[in-house]
């Protein structure tokens, strides 16, 4: 990978500055350039002085680019502004921001959705047809166990079942339907399950029209950053409390953000990640209490994830919506 080049969405905070960091301080396996983007210049000029500060990397190894996932405009020439030749695609940004689980845009769908999903998608889809991505390139989206449940944070609530007869009024009517659950955490896990859901199963459509790819969905894990400020009480203040972040982190219901970055460098540049997964795959931890722990296919857990129907009604939804926005610009 030592000439390869690539790119990270997001990478100005979290999981992808963590991932930065440690792709800037690996000897081997180094990349020639890694392009992050951001919302502003001045968040990403800050993040790229502050990974060269905590590594000796080359000057010239970080590069930016502007993005904003709730414009489809700015995803669109986004991709237009990429160089030609990238072999790694890390569909990282975006929050799961508890306000934008409810708010809607214009066109009806939640915020999440349209950042999450719509923008995600509409950098897939034109990276795939401008050809930039070479040939054998990896591509991944950022999922979460939370779309196969985690006990430990939804207060046991069994797996969640992916309805199909409700894909195509998505937005609207979330497909998946769960149970138990406490405290408000249900509907909040009910938000995010359906919309990252959404994009996995996209992303495994396009792993199967585009055999010459790696492509994958994989979750970095529960990481504690700033993600949860959007979140509620007493979620909020139990994971940013010290006591209770050690205690959630000793139960293996989240790790510490060295060790999600870690898995994206595995997916990213690791030999053996490509041959332990076949593209097409919904990769994240394998335990159902915690976050945390060895990857695994997810598949085993939520037989949906391997459904080829719900991929395609996932992927025909989106590129409807896709189309609906970019008509519009
Ligand atoms: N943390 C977890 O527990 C966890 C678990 C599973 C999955 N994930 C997924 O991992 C990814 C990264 O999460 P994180 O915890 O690292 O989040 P984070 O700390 O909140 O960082 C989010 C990154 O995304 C960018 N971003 C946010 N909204 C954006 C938008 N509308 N358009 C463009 N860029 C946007 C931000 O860049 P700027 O602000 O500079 O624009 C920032 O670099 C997310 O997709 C998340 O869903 C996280």
């Amino acid at each position: 990978m030592s000439n390869k080049v690539a790119v990270i969405t997001g990478g100005t905070a979290g999981v992808g500055f963590e991932t930065c960091v440690q792709l800037a301080s690996l000897e081997e396996s180094r990349f020639k350039k890694i392009y992050i983007t951001s919302r502003s210049s001045s968040g990403a000029e800050k993040a790229i002085k502050s990974i060269r500060e905590k590594t000796s990397c080359p000057e010239d190894m970080f590069g930016f680019l502007t993005l904003d996932l709730s414009s489809p405009k700015s995803c669109a020439d986004f991709v237009e502004n990429l160089p030609d030749s990238i072999d790694v695609m890390v569909l990282n940004a975006g929050s799961i921001s508890l306000k934008s689980l409810q708010e809607k845009t214009e066109t009806g769908v939640t915020k999440n959705f349209h950042a999450g999903c719509i923008g995600t998608a509409i950098i897939a889809e034109n990276l795939l047809s401008s050809g930039k991505l070479n040939k054998g390139g990896r591509m991944f989206y950022a999922a979460g166990e939370v779309q196969r449940s985690v006990w430990l944070f939804t207060g046991f609530q069994p797996f969640p079942v992916w309805d199909k007869s409700k894909t195509a009024i998505y937005p609207s009517t979330p497909p998946t339907s769960i149970f138990g659950g406490v405290m408000g955490v249900r509907s909040m896990i009910a938000g995010m399950q359906n919309y990252k859901t959404f994009m996995s199963l996209y992303m495994s459509k396009l792993a199967r029209e585009n055999p010459d790819y790696y492509i994958y969905s994989v979750s970095p894990g529960g990481t504690i950053t700033g993600l949860y400020d959007t979140w509620g009480q007493p979620l909020k203040f139990l994971v940013k409390f010290a006591p209770t972040r050690a205690l959630f982190i000793a139960l293996g219901a989240v790790h510490k953000v060295d060790k999600a970055g870690k898995r994206y460098v595995e997916a990213m540049s690791g030999p053996s990640f490509t041959e332990n997964f076949k593209s097409g795959t919904i990769v994240m931890g394998k335990g159902v209490f915690g976050t945390a722990g060895k990857l695994s296919d997810c598949t085993k857990q939520r037989k949906e994830f391997g459904d080829f129907e719900a991929q395609d009604l996932a992927a025909e939804v989106l590129r409807e919506e896709m189309k609906k926005v970019l008509d519009a610009v």
